[in-house]
């Protein structure tokens, strides 16, 4: 694996803090093949690092989207149903990844995997506001009545859900088409908010979480890696950027 890493990034990936790691850069305790380099931001590959003359031990986090299809659950092991973690081929089903939140069975769209515990939890955190957007259809005529229902707060019975975006697509008798953005993720809120208001849901598919997108060339059942720049976007969305 030759991914580059800031060097002292890859220093508190191994158990250091920042400032830890730009210490012992600083006074030459970290050689890149063989030569001390004292530069912080250097980009660098794992393998050729020693610390104290010793190589790292790094666990490098692993961030995945998947495209899940409906039938498939949001789990790692089920005894009845396909699983999103069932969908990655073996090497990385070993790697202890698991979903940021979930997704129902009969829903589809983007899942994020990762083994970044304090990602995970922060994204699907109220507290860190990470917008959810998800693309509805479902019975009847929606109005602007709807969307000044979902800013105001539908009320679910048991709670009232925090204000949401709806963007009406297409509008008529016999159904609508709208995205619903929302910062929290109740048991099956989505669904109730459009019952609630008098929608009852068709179909429901999640198209972003925070700064990542489904992306357009994954079918049903792919998966890909995220980029550095969406792991990046959404560690700074929930606080944890790493400059
Ligand atoms: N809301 C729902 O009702 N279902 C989901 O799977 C996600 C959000």
């Amino acid at each position: 694996m030759d991914e580059r890493f800031r060097l002292d990034k890859l220093l508190s990936m191994a158990g250091m803090t920042r400032s830890e790691a730009r210490r012992a850069i600083a006074s030459g305790r970290a050689q890149v093949a063989g030569q001390v380099v004292r530069d912080a931001a250097a980009r660098v590959a794992i393998a050729e690092v020693r610390l104290d003359g010793r190589p790292l031990e790094v666990e490098v986090d692993l961030y995945l989207m998947v495209n899940k299809p409906a039938g498939v659950v949001t789990a790692t092991e089920d005894a009845r149903f396909p699983t999103v973690v069932g969908l990655l081929p073996e090497r990385l089903r070993r790697r202890g990844l698991g979903p940021v939140g979930r997704l129902d069975r009969d829903v589809g769209g983007l899942v994020l995997l990762t083994t970044d515990g304090v990602l995970a939890h922060r994204l699907i955190s109220p507290r860190w506001k990470a917008e959810k957007v998800y693309f509805a259809r479902c019975e009847g005529r929606l109005g602007d009545g709807d969307v000044r229902a979902f800013a105001e707060g539908v009320p679910l019975g048991d709670f009232v859900a925090k204000p949401a975006r709806l963007e009406i697509v297409e509008a008529s008798d016999s159904g609508s088409a709208a995205r619903a953005a929302l910062t929290e993720g109740k048991f099956h809120q989505v669904k109730r908010m459009f019952a609630a208001v008098g929608h009852p849901l068709e179909s429901l598919f999640r198209e972003r979480i925070g700064c990542v997108s489904i992306d357009p060339g994954l079918a049903p059942g792919e998966y890909r890696p995220l980029t550095p720049k969406e792991v990046e976007g959404l560690r700074a969305l929930v606080g944890l950027s790493e400059e």
